[in-house]
């Protein structure tokens, strides 16, 4: 299964509207997508609970909720078939926090709004990011998504600046619209809406949805590769005896 995980340790930055209407678009797309829910505010859970019972089904998972240690694990795992699997996390995570959280991710989202104090918070969290990375290939897996823009303002100017200095691909720009405040309130995501009330929000979230699929498709043959592989040298290992001796008693 792959993983997608949406961080930035600022509140308010556009974490649960970026889950949901990936959780939303993998579903509308024929996919069976698991939201997990890492925020002990559960807004992307509150968004599912107002999903209409005609739409793609999602899986949710309250992962914020505690229960004992020895259920959590279990608790966390979502159905069989389901794929991708998409976390929305909590503001203010360390680089502990967030190491945790993307640890086996196949794609990183990060959205940042357009102001000074958010531009330092994703330097931030992105520096974290890499420092605590296990993997040299994490900043591969991470896009930033400008959020709540509002084109030619002194803030989008500004974060539009930082982006371009960063190695790290600004996947899509999206603006500050009514569509993700009324998708949300209706538990559906703007992929899922008249198509003229999003005409143009639709544009930009079709390239990030592009390569998130393409992320998720690339990791499954991976996978599957890695385990035809595994699967040749088991073959290979000298299990014949021990299977003749347990059949002679
Ligand atoms: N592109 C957008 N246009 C308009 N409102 C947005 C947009 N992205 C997020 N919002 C609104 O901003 C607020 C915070 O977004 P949210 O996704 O809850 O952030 P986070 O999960 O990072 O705290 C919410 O009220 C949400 O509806
Ligand atoms: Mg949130």
């Amino acid at each position: 299964m792959q993983k997608i995980v949406i961080v930035n340790s600022k509140g308010g930055s556009g974490k649960t509207t970026v889950a949901v209407n990936v959780a939303a678009s993998f579903a509308h797309r024929d996919f069976k997508p698991a939201l997990m829910d890492l925020d002990p505010q559960g807004s992307s859970m509150r968004w599912l609970q107002a999903r209409p019972e005609s739409a793609p089904v999602i899986h949710g998972i309250a992962g914020y909720e505690s229960r004992g240690a020895a259920t959590r694990s279990w608790q966390l795992q979502p159905p069989p078939g389901c794929n991708p699997l998409i976390i929305d996390s909590p503001a203010g995570l360390d680089s502990r926090g967030l190491a945790s959280v993307t640890r086996g991710a196949d794609a990183i989202l990060i959205p940042v709004l357009p102001s000074e104090i958010d531009i330092h918070a994703a330097v931030q969290c992105i520096a974290n990011l890499l420092l605590s990375a296990r993997s040299n290939n994490t900043q591969q897996k991470i896009a930033i998504i400008a959020n709540r823009v509002k084109a030619n303002t002194l803030g989008y100017k500004k974060l539009e600046s930082f982006l371009r200095s960063l190695e790290i691909p600004v996947l899509a720009t999206l603006r500050d619209s009514q569509s993700f405040t009324r998708s949300a309130g209706a538990g559906i995501g703007i992929d899922e809406m008249p198509a003229w009330q999003v005409r143009k929000d639709l544009e930009p979230w079709q390239v990030l949805m592009t390569w998130l699929e393409e992320r998720v498709e690339n990791g499954a043959e991976r996978r599957l590769g890695a385990l035809r592989s595994g699967m040749g040298r088991v073959a290979l290992f000298p299990t014949g005896p021990a299977i003749s001796a347990k059949s002679k008693r």
